[in-house]
């Protein structure tokens, strides 16, 4: 994918989009080195890098250093920032603030979770040049407001809510729309109704795209493992066991050795 225009693009000819969530330059690197579409710098980096219970704690200072890492590390990339938490409530002006740093830091788009409350911030962020991508169904950064992260809009009128939602945010520009743990026909049905690609995480096959983070598709967390996550490899076992290899050579003396010596 060459620039935003892709996405509405691969919507037309029906070509699944497939976007990576990563946060540093090394991960970037080789996310641009696949074929995947885009590469999304979620607010997860707050759980995922720093430790954090919930997404709630990343900041837009935390989100413009991994932006720009991941910019760094993907030059030609399509790169899309979270928003963090509360950093579009206070208005507009705020919003544009937060907006503006994070595209100073290299993104070539903003994601925001939810749309009521954000009427008149996501009109006034795409007519100020920064295209912006939704988010609805599980919004981490309501986690305590949603009691926990768990598949939502499961009753007919929190899925009439979900799929008003999706119509409102392709009205008011937004150029994608994330679709986090919802029933998979909610899903299908929503991806039916829009004219602009869905791209999900735990909401089944039929939206436009599908999004991961790296670090759950690589398996690196034995700790946490969503079930709507393949994990492609066992990366936490071929970490572990590598580090116990480097162990057992510097106990053994057998590292450093070789070429590894220097002169
Ligand atoms: O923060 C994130 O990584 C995300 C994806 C899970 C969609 O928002």
């Amino acid at each position: 994918m060459k620039d935003i225009l892709d996405f509405a693009r691969a919507r037309r000819e029906e070509r699944p989009i497939v976007v990576v969530a990563a946060y540093d330059a090394l991960m970037a690197r080789l996310i641009a080195a696949s074929e995947a579409d885009a590469i999304l710098v979620g607010d997860s980096v707050a759980m995922v890098a720093h430790g954090h219970p919930s997404t709630v704690h990343a900041t837009v200072e935390m989100m413009a250093v991994h932006t720009a890492a991941v910019r760094r590390g993907a030059p030609a990339a399509v790169v899309v920032a979270d928003l963090p938490f509360l950093s579009v409530r206070d208005g507009r002006s705020a919003a544009l603030r937060a907006a503006g740093e994070l595209m100073r830091a290299g993104a070539t788009a903003v994601k925001l979770e939810g749309v009521a409350g954000h009427e008149d911030v996501i009109p006034h962020l795409i007519g100020s040049g920064i295209p912006v991508m939704g988010h609805l169904g599980l919004t981490p950064q309501s986690v305590h407001a949603l009691g926990g992260h768990r598949v939502q809009a499961r009753t007919p009128e929190a899925a009439a809510r979900l799929q008003a939602e999706a119509a409102l945010l392709e009205k008011l520009g937004a150029f994608a729309v994330v679709l986090e743990c919802v029933p998979a026909s909610l899903a299908a049905a929503v991806t039916g109704a829009l004219g602009i690609p869905t791209i999900g995480i735990g909401a089944g096959p039929q939206t436009t795209g599908q999004v991961l983070v790296l670090s759950d598709l690589l398996g690196l967390d034995s700790q946490f493992q969503p079930r709507f996550a393949r994990r492609y490899c066992d990366g936490a076992a071929t970490v572990v066991a590598a580090l116990n290899a480097f162990v057992g050579d510097v106990r053994a003396a057998r590292f450093p050795a070789g070429r590894e010596i220097l002169a």
